[in-house]
C-alpha cells in the first residue's frame, strides 16, 4: 500500500513505523512543515500503562524512550503556603522533541520517508495514495476540508492558559496555586528531562482580563507569571518557545470530538488521528497518550483484518469503533479533570482546607476513588482520614473512614454519613402509616444508617400523590407516626426524618403497580389538584387549578399544622420537600410556573411562596432541630432549572434558615433528558455546597461505601442519601461498613452474632481479589 501521514507528530510517525514494521513493503512517507529534529513544545507526560502498549508493539521505540523518560511517582500540591504530597501515581515525562526525535529516528531506520518543511494542503495532493493519515493536530486542515463528513464538535473552554518551561527541576508532578486580587491562578509543573520542567499556568478569562493579560505580548506574561510564582520559582526563568503559537500565547482549549473519522475523497481513503479527531485536556495528560494508541490500534485492525487497499474501508470503520469508546471514556474523564480546574478559583480554593483541597484535586476525574487512593498511597490516605476524623470531632488513634464519622447540626448528632433517602410506599389507607412501615422504617434503622427519612408525608388529603400516601393531618396519623419514632428511638441510634411534601399537579395518580402506574391519573375517586399554574404534568394527565392567595393560605397553614405534630411526634429532622415538579417544586421552575403575579417569572418571584412556606414551618419547628430542602437542581430540559440557579435556590433557603439542601434532580417535566450515571447528582450538591456555602446532602447512584467516602471526603457533600441500594437490603450500611474492612461500627445487640461471619467472608473476598492484600481496619 501507499501510505502519507500529513504532519509528523505522535501520531504520524508512529502509526508510519508501526505499518513499516508490520510490512516493510508498504511505501510510508510522512511529511511535516517544520523542519527535522524541529519540533515545538515542552514536556508531555503519560502512564505506564501507555508504555507497556508500546512496549508490544515496538520494543526499540519504547526502549529508548524509557532511557530518555522521566518517571515519577508523586503529586504535590502547593496551596495556602502549604505542600501536601502523596505517591503512587506512576508517571512518565518525555521532552517532546526527545520523543518525536525518537519516533523519526526509528522510522528512518524502518525506512519510513520523512519530507519536512511542506505545508499540506489539501489530502488530495497525494491522488496516487491507497491511504492519507490525516494527523495533522488540533486544527487540521484535513478534517476542515470535509468538514461535512467528518462532523466535527468543537468546544472551546473558557480557561486561559500558557504553556511555558523553565530550568527548575522538580521532582513530583507539582500543582501551584496562587491568590491574586483578581482571583486563583494555578500552575502544572512537571519535569520531563535532566534540566527542563513543563510549567503551564492557567486561569478564568476574567481573571486573565483583570490582570490585563489579554493585551499582554509573551514577554509581559513571563513577567507576570515569574512574579506571581516568584516564592516558588526562587528565581529560575520561566521560558516561551515562540517559534510555536501554543508557547506563545495564552489559548482556550478546545475539546474536540468528530461524528466520522475516515472518507474516501474519490482516489484515496482518508482517516483522521490524534488529535485532528480527538483531544483531551492537559489536565489529565493524556492527548499523547491517545494519539499513540490510535496508532497502535490502527495498525493492529490492518493486521487482523489484512493490510491491503481492498480492506481499508473495513479497517477504518472498524478503527472508528473501537477507538471512539475509549476515547469517549477518557474525554470524560477529561472533561471533569478540566471542569475542575475550572471552577476551583470560585468553589474550592477559598473554602477548602489544604488537605481537603489536595483530596478534592486528587479525585477530579471522579475515576480515582477513596479505596484507589489507599491502594496509590496509604500513609497518606490514613493520614488524611486521621485529619478529617478530628475536624468531625473524633478523637480517633486508628483512622476511621469519612462515611463512619459523626455530623451534628444544630442539636442533632447522626452516628454516620449515611442517609435512607425518602421513598414513598404507597401502602397507607387514610393517610396512617400502619404495620407495614413500622417494619419497614424500623428494619432500615437497625440497619446502620445514621437518619431514616420517612416518604413523603402530606399535609391534607388532596395534597397526597396517591390514595397510598401517608399524611400528618389529623391525630390519628401522628399518633401512628409517634410509634414507629418512639420505636427508632428505643431500639436504635438511628435518628428520623420527616419529609413533608404537597403533590401539586402530581396528585390523584395511581400507585406504580396499580392500574396504569405511575404518575398517570387514577381511574375514579380523583381530586381537585392545584399548582403554581394550571399545567398538567402529562400531557393527557388531570389539570390542575392555579393556586389563589387563599389556597396558598390554606396549603401554608397546613404544612405549619403538620411541622406541629411531626414535632410532637418526635421526629428529629424536618426536610421540606421543594423537588419533583410537585406543589411547591412547581414554583420554582419556570417550565411549571407561567403566572403573571409577583409569585411568577424571575427566580425570585417563583421562590416567593416556598419560601413563604419554609419560614412559616421553620418558625413551628423546635429550634434545635434541624430542616433540610429537597430541590430539584436540574429539570434537565432547555429552559428550566439549571445547576447555577439551584445555587441561588440554595442561597435563598440558607437565607431562610434552611441548615441543608438535599440535592436531587428532575421529574419536574416529561420532556427530561437527564445524564444517568454513578453518583450522577452528586455534581449539584457539590457546587451548592461549594458555592452556596450550605451543607448538603448527595443522592442518586450512590451504591458503595467507597462512593461515599470518596464524596463526604472531598467535600462534595455533607451526607449521602441512599434509596433503592436500601430497599434491596436494609442493613445496607452494615455491610458495606464489612465489605471495606471497618469493623468499628456497632450492630444491633440482637444481630451481633451474624456480624463477625459477614465481615470474615468480606475479609476473604478482599485478600482473594487480585493484587489486594489489605487487613480489617477498626
Ligand atoms: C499545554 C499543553 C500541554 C500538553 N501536555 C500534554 C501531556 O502532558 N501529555 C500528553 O500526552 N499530551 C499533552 N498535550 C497534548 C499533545 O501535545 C497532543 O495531544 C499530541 O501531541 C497529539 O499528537 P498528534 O500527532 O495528533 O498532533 P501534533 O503533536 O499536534 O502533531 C501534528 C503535526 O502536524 C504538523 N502539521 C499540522 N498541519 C500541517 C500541515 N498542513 N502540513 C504539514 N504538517 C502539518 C504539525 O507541525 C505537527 O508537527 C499537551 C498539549 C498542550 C497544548
Ligand atoms: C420507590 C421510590 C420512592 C421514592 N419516593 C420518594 C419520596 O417520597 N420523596 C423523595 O424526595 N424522593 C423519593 N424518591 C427518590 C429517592 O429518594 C432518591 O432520590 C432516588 O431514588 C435516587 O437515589 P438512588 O439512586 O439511591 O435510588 C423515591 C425513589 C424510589 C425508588
Amino acid at each position: 500500500m501507499r501510505i502519507v501521514c500529513i504532519g509528523g507528530g505522535p501520531a504520524g510517525l508512529y502509526f508510519g513505523l508501526l505499518m513499516k514494521k508490520l510490512n516493510p513493503a508498504h511505501d510510508i512517507t510522512v511529511v511535516e512543515r517544520n523542519r527535522p529534529y524541529d519540533t515545538f513544545g515542552w514536556g508531555v507526560v503519560f502512564s505506564d500503562a501507555t508504555m507497556d502498549n508500546m512496549r508490544q508493539w515496538d520494543a526499540e521505540t519504547a526502549d529508548e524512550i524509557e532511557q530518555a523518560f522521566n518517571h515519577w511517582d508523586d503529586i504535590e500540591l502547593h496551596f495556602k503556603g502549604r505542600v501536601i504530597r502523596s505517591g503512587g501515581h506512576g508517571f512518565v515525562g518525555i521532552g517532546r522533541k526527545k520523543l518525536l526525535n525518537i519516533l523519526q529516528a526509528r522510522c528512518e531506520a524502518l525506512g519510513v520517508k520523512l519530507v519536512f518543511e511542506r505545508e499540506v494542503d489539501s489530502d488530495r495532493e497525494f491522488p496516487d495514495a491507497d491511504l492519507v493519515v490525516a494527523a495533522d493536530g488540533i486544527n487540521s486542515r484535513i478534517r476542515g476540508r470535509h468538514a461535512d463528513v467528518f462532523g466535527p464538535d468543537i468546544v472551546t473552554r473558557p480557561n486561559r492558559y500558557i504553556w511555558l518551561g523553565t530550568h527548575k527541576l522538580y521532582d513530583a508532578f507539582t500543582f501551584l496555586f496562587e491568590k491574586t486580587e483578581h482571583g486563583w491562578f494555578q500552575a502544572h509543573v512537571y519535569r520531563f528531562d535532566e534540566n527542563t520542567s513543563t510549567f503551564i499556568v492557567e486561569c478564568p478569562e476574567h481573571v486573565w482580563k483583570a490582570h490585563g493579560l489579554d493585551a499582554a505580548d509573551p514577554q509581559q506574561s513571563i513577567a507576570f507569571c515569574e512574579r506571581l510564582f516568584a516564592a516558588n520559582l526562587q528565581g529560575a526563568r520561566l521560558m516561551t518557545n515562540t517559534r510555536h503559537l501554543r508557547g506563545s500565547a495564552w489559548l482556550n482549549f478546545q475539546r474536540v470530538r468528530c461524528a466520522n473519522w475516515s472518507h474516501f475523497n474519490g482516489a484515496s481513503h482518508v482517516v483522521l488521528m490524534g488529535d485532528a479527531v480527538h483531544t483531551a485536556h492537559f489536565a489529565i495528560g493524556s492527548g499523547t497518550k491517545l494519539a499513540l494508541e490510535d496508532a497502535i490500534e490502527l495498525t493492529a485492525q490492518f493486521r487482523r483484518l489484512g493490510d491491503t487497499r481492498e480492506r481499508i474501508p473495513e479497517v477504518l470503520a472498524r478503527y472508528q469503533e473501537v477507538r471512539a469508546v475509549d476515547v469517549l471514556r477518557l474525554q470524560n474523564a477529561a472533561w471533569n479533570a478540566m471542569e475542575w480546574f475550572e471552577v476551583c478559583g470560585s468553589r474550592y480554593c477559598d473554602p477548602l482546607e489544604p488537605e481537603q483541597f489536595m483530596y478534592s484535586m486528587l479525585t477530579r476525574s471522579q475515576r480515582i476513588s477513596h479505596e484507589n487512593l489507599r491502594l496509590r498511597d496509604r500513609g497518606w490516605l490514613e493520614g488524611f482520614e486521621l485529619w478529617f476524623d478530628r475536624k468531625a470531632g473524633l478523637d480517633a488513634t486508628r483512622p476511621v473512614p469519612p462515611m463512619f464519622t459523626p455530623y451534628t447540626v444544630r442539636g442533632v448528632t447522626l452516628k454516620n454519613r449515611v442517609v435512607v433517602s425518602p421513598m414513598a410506599q404507597y401502602s397507607c389507607i387514610d393517610g396512617l402509616p400502619g404495620e407495614f412501615h413500622l417494619v419497614h422504617l424500623g428494619a432500615r434503622a437497625l440497619g446502620g444508617a445514621g437518619m431514616v427519612v420517612a416518604e413523603m408525608t402530606c399535609t391534607s388529603p388532596d395534597a397526597r400523590i396517591t390514595p397510598g400516601c401517608p399524611g400528618l393531618w389529623n391525630d390519628a396519623q401522628a399518633a401512628a407516626w409517634k410509634r414507629i419514632v418512639d420505636f427508632v428511638h428505643r431500639e436504635t441510634d438511628a435518628r428520623i426524618a420527616m419529609q413533608l411534601g404537597h403533590a401539586g399537579p402530581k396528585g390523584s395518580t395511581c400507585a406504580p403497580w396499580e392500574h396504569d402506574g405511575d404518575d398517570k391519573p387514577l381511574p375514579q375517586g380523583n381530586w381537585p389538584l392545584v399548582a403554581a399554574s394550571a399545567l398538567p404534568y402529562l400531557p393527557d394527565g388531570q389539570r390542575p387549578r392555579a393556586m389563589t392567595r387563599a389556597d396558598m393560605d390554606r396549603v401554608r397553614d397546613d404544612f405549619v399544622a403538620a411541622t406541629k405534630r411531626a414535632a410532637a411526634a418526635g421526629f428529629d429532622w424536618l426536610e421540606l420537600h421543594c423537588a419533583h415538579g410537585y406543589l411547591l417544586s412547581s414554583f420554582i421552575s419556570p417550565l411549571t410556573n407561567r403566572r403573571d403575579d409577583e409569585y411568577g417569572g424571575p427566580l425570585g418571584n417563583r421562590l416567593r411562596y416556598p419560601l413563604e412556606v419554609f419560614a412559616a414551618v421553620r418558625a413551628a419547628w423546635p429550634q434545635d432541630r434541624p430542616m433540610s430542602v429537597r430541590i430539584s437542581a436540574h429539570d434537565w430540559v432547555d429552559g428550566g432549572i439549571t445547576p447555577a440557579d439551584a445555587v441561588e435556590i440554595a442561597r435563598a433557603f440558607k437565607a431562610a434558615g434552611a441548615d441543608m439542601i438535599d440535592c436531587s434532580s428532575g421529574q419536574v417535566s416529561v420532556e427530561q433528558k437527564p445524564t444517568y450515571g454513578r453518583m450522577y447528582q452528586t455534581p449539584f450538591a457539590d457546587r451548592i455546597r461549594n458555592e452556596a456555602g450550605i451543607a448538603t446532602i448527595a443522592v442518586g447512584a450512590i451504591s458503595e461505601a467507597d462512593h461515599v467516602n470518596s464524596i463526604i471526603a472531598a467535600g462534595r457533600a455533607d451526607l449521602c442519601a441512599i434509596a433503592r441500594p436500601h430497599l434491596a437490603n436494609p442493613a445496607w450500611t452494615l455491610t458495606e461498613a464489612a465489605k471495606i474492612g471497618f469493623a468499628a461500627v456497632g450492630w444491633p445487640k440482637q444481630y451481633r452474632a451474624a456480624k463477625k461471619q459477614l465481615e470474615t467472608g468480606f475479609a476473604r473476598e478482599r485478600s482473594a481479589a487480585p493484587g489486594n492484600a489489605e487487613g480489617g481496619r477498626g
